[in-house]
C-alpha cells in the first residue's frame, strides 16, 4: 500500500486539503497519514473540527508574533522527524504558505517525493503576494505531481520547463470544499442583523498590507459605510494582533459594522452567499466567490487568479483609499455593473478535483 503524508498548517490550507484527506481515506490502495504544523492553532482547528478530520501528527509550531524564520524554521525542524519516522511514498503540501515550503523542502531533503496541490499559480513579482510567491515556485522546484487547478496554471509550469507528463489539470480542491459546505436552510444570526440592508463581507491579512495600505483599505470602508445608510459589514477579523490593531483604530464608534470572531468555514461560505459583495485581500475567496456569483473588490495590487478577473466576478483594486472606494461606490449605484460582476461563472473546476487526485496517486508511481 502506498503511504501518502498530507501535510498542511494554516485556514485557507485546511479548507482545501481536508476535502482531499476525506476522499484519499476512502481508498483502499491508499494509506493517508496527516500532519498539521500548526502555524494557525484556533483558525485551523475550526476547520479540522467542521471535515471531522484528527491529525495523526501536530507539530504546534504557532507563537504570537511569529516571523517567516519561526515558521519556516520550526516546520522544518518538525518534519524532519515525522517523515524520518513514517517515511512516507508521497508527501502532499498546498499552494503558498510557509508550512507548505518547509514541508516540500523537509520531503526533498529526505528524497521523498513531493505532489503539489494548487500548483501554477503565479504572480512572477516575489514581493507580491509575500512571501507567497516564493514559496509556489520553491515548492514547484520540489515536485514530482504538480496538481493545477486550471489550464492557466498548467501553462505557468510548462512555460517553467516542468515535465507536461507530471502536471495534471484536476480543478481547486477549494470548489470541493464549498460542496461540503453550502447549505439551503443555512440561518445565522447575522443574516438576520443584515436582513433590510445590503451586507459587505470584508476580510484582510496579507503581510504586505500590514500598516499602511491596511489603514487606507480600512478608510475606504469606512467611508462607504458613512455614506451608504443601507449598507452593513460584517468583518470576521483575523487572529493577526497587527490586523486588529488597524481595525479598531479605523472603524471605531461605527454602527454599521461588525467586527466578529474568524468565523467556522459554514458559516462564512454561507454568510458569502448572502452577501451583496465581498472585500477581501484573500486567495481561497477569489476563487468561492466567482462560484457563488458575488462581486469580489480584491484589495491588491496583484493577482495569481487572473481567471476569476477574465470571468468578470473580481475587480483588482489595489489598495489605495480613492480607488477603493471609488470601486464600491460604482458597485453600490450602477446595477449594470454589478449585474455583470456577479453572473455566476466558476473558472475552477466541477468540485471533483480531489477524486482526480486520489486517482492519480493511486495510479502512478512518482
Ligand atoms: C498565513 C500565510 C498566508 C495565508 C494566511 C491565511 C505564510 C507566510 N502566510 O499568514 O499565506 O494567506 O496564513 O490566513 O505562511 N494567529 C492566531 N491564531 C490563529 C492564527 C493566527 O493567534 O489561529 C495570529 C498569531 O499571532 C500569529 C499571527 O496571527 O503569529 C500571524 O499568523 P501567520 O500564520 O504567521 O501569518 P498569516 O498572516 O496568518
Ligand atoms: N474563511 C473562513 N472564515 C472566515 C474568513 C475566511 O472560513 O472568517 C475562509 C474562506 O472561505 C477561504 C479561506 O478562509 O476558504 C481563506 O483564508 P484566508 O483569507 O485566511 O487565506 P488566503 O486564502 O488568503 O491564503
Amino acid at each position: 500500500m502506498k503511504k501518502v503524508m498530507a501535510v498542511f498548517g494554516t485556514r485557507p490550507e485546511a479548507i482545501k486539503m481536508c476535502p482531499l484527506v476525506l476522499e484519499l481515506k476512502k481508498s483502499d490502495q491508499l494509506e493517508t497519514l496527516v500532519c498539521v504544523s500548526g502555524q494557525h492553532r484556533e483558525m485551523l482547528q475550526q476547520v479540522l473540527d467542521i471535515f471531522g478530520v484528527v491529525p495523526d501528527y501536530d507539530l504546534a509550531i504557532m507563537k504570537q508574533g511569529q516571523d517567516l524564520t519561526d515558521v519556516t524554521t520550526a516546520s522544518l525542524v518538525g518534519m524532519r522527524e515525522v517523515l524520518k519516522k513514517e517515511e512516507p511514498d508521497v508527501v502532499l503540501v498546498h499552494g503558498d504558505t510557509s508550512t507548505a515550503f518547509a514541508a516540500s523542502l523537509a520531503a526533498f531533503y529526505q528524497q521523498i517525493p513531493v505532489g503539489h496541490v494548487e500548483a501554477g499559480l503565479r504572480t512572477y513579482n516575489l514581493w507580491s503576494p509575500y512571501p507567497e510567491e516564493f514559496n509556489r515556485q520553491g515548492i514547484g522546484l520540489t515536485a514530482t505531481y504538480h496538481f493545477a487547478p486550471t489550464e492557466t496554471a498548467r501553462k505557468a509550469l510548462l512555460k517553467e520547463g516542468k515535465n507536461p507528463e507530471r502536471i495534471y489539470v484536476t480543478g481547486n480542491t477549494g470548489i470541493d470544499a464549498l460542496f461540503h459546505t453550502i447549505r439551503e436552510d443555512f440561518h445565522h444570526p447575522e443574516i438576520d442583523w443584515a436582513k433590510g440592508s445590503r451586507l459587505i463581507v470584508l476580510t484582510a491579512h496579507r503581510r504586505e498590507n500590514l500598516g499602511d495600505p491596511m489603514r487606507e483599505m480600512f478608510r475606504a470602508i469606512r467611508r462607504i459605510i458613512d455614506e451608504f445608510q443601507d449598507v452593513k459589514v460584517l468583518y470576521p477579523i483575523h487572529m493577526n494582533p497587527k490586523v486588529r490593531a488597524i481595525a479598531s483604530e479605523v472603524f471605531e464608534d461605527c454602527e454599521r459594522i461588525r467586527i466578529i470572531e474568524p468565523l467556522d468555514v459554514v458559516s462564512f461560505h454561507n454568510l458569502m452567499k448572502a452577501s451583496y459583495l465581498i472585500m477581501s485581500d484573500s486567495g481561497g475567496i477569489q476563487e468561492e466567490a466567482p462560484a457563488l456569483g458575488k462581486p469580489v473588490l480584491v484589495m491588491r495590487d496583484t493577482t495569481e487568479r487572473p481567471e476569476g478577473v477574465e470571468a468578470g466576478t473580481l475587480k483588482l483594486t489595489g489598495t489605495g483609499e480613492e480607488a477603493i472606494y471609488q470601486e464600491c461606490k460604482r458597485l453600490l449605484t450602477d446595477p449594470e455593473v454589478y449585474r455583470q460582476m456577479s453572473e455566476a461563472t466558476n473558472p475552477y473546476g466541477d468540485g471533483k478535483a480531489s477524486q482526480r487526485i486520489r486517482k492519480i496517486l493511486e495510479e502512478t508511481d512518482a
